[in-house]
């Protein structure tokens, strides 16, 4: 069965301290419920190694990579310098990423062959913007996203990686996807995978949404049979409500 999983990621928030102690609550909070989903929390980079040591039942993840595996790239922190820190999940293709700092698909490939090179699992995002939506194109859209940046993989390959679906529109709006668009675009994906790699690979991958999920409305966005979990921006800075959309599986 495939996995759940919450995964908060905390952008570019947090002082030092104030991340480790957000981690040792969340890690508090997690450890006490049964089951459920994998819980994983995505610090910035320079908090990683601190964070890692108050976790045990969650995991972690980084917010990005490198394109290149090593050498003179200023700034820069590897897949492999992840891996050695013992991290195990990187965010790609994040939004802000592609907007801000001019990501493209093509970039993306080279960052997801190296994560799963160094064993780690990358969760790729894809979205449309809200222009690409009002046309229709939303789901062709989010097809070229993930044939342009993961469709070389191998099906061996592909079946290590976690999709987490992100309208642009709904990313710290406070406007949430409504749980038919959800269910409409995981299942859509769910079919361009099987389409490519089979039905079997499909249905093992973990297809998250992401985009102003909250306590008060992950339930309805989790019971959809395609929507596996969440990514999430904004609630996951306070333990409750992160904890609380765990809690919405
Ligand atoms: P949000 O962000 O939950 O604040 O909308 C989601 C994300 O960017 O991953």
């Amino acid at each position: 069965m495939r996995k759940k999983i919450v995964a908060g990621n905390w952008k570019m928030n947090k002082t030092l301290q104030e991340g480790v102690a957000l981690a040792q609550t969340v890690e508090q909070m997690a450890s006490a419920l049964s089951g459920g989903a994998q819980v994983v929390v995505a610090p910035p980079f320079l908090h990683l190694t601190e964070v890692k040591k108050v976790l045990k039942t969650v995991s972690i993840a980084a917010q990005n990579c490198a394109a290149e595996s090593s050498g003179a790239y200023t700034g820069e922190v590897s897949a492999a310098m992840l891996k050695s820190a013992g991290i195990e999940y990187v965010i790609l293709g994040h939004s802000e990423r592609r907007a801000y700092y001019g990501e493209t698909d093509a970039i993306l490939a080279k960052k997801v062959d190296l994560a799963l090179a160094n064993g780690l699992t990358p969760i790729f995002c894809c979205g449309e913007v809200l222009s690409e939506r009002e046309q229709n194109l939303h789901l062709g859209v989010v097809k070229t996203q993930l044939a342009d940046a993961l469709f070389h993989l191998s099906a061996e390959q592909f079946s290590r990686i976690v999709i987490a679906y992100e309208p642009v529109w709904a990313i710290g709006t406070g406007v949430t996807a409504t749980s038919d668009q959800a269910q409409e675009m995981h299942h859509y994906i769910r079919g361009v995978l099987a389409e490519k790699y089979g039905a079997a690979v499909a249905n093992e991958i973990s297809i998250l949404y992401g985009g102003s999920c909250k306590p008060s409305n992950a339930g309805e966005l989790f019971a959809n049979p395609d929507v596996d979990g969440g990514l999430i921006g904004g609630a996951s800075l306070e333990a409750g409500d992160f904890i609380g959309i765990v809690k919405a599986f």
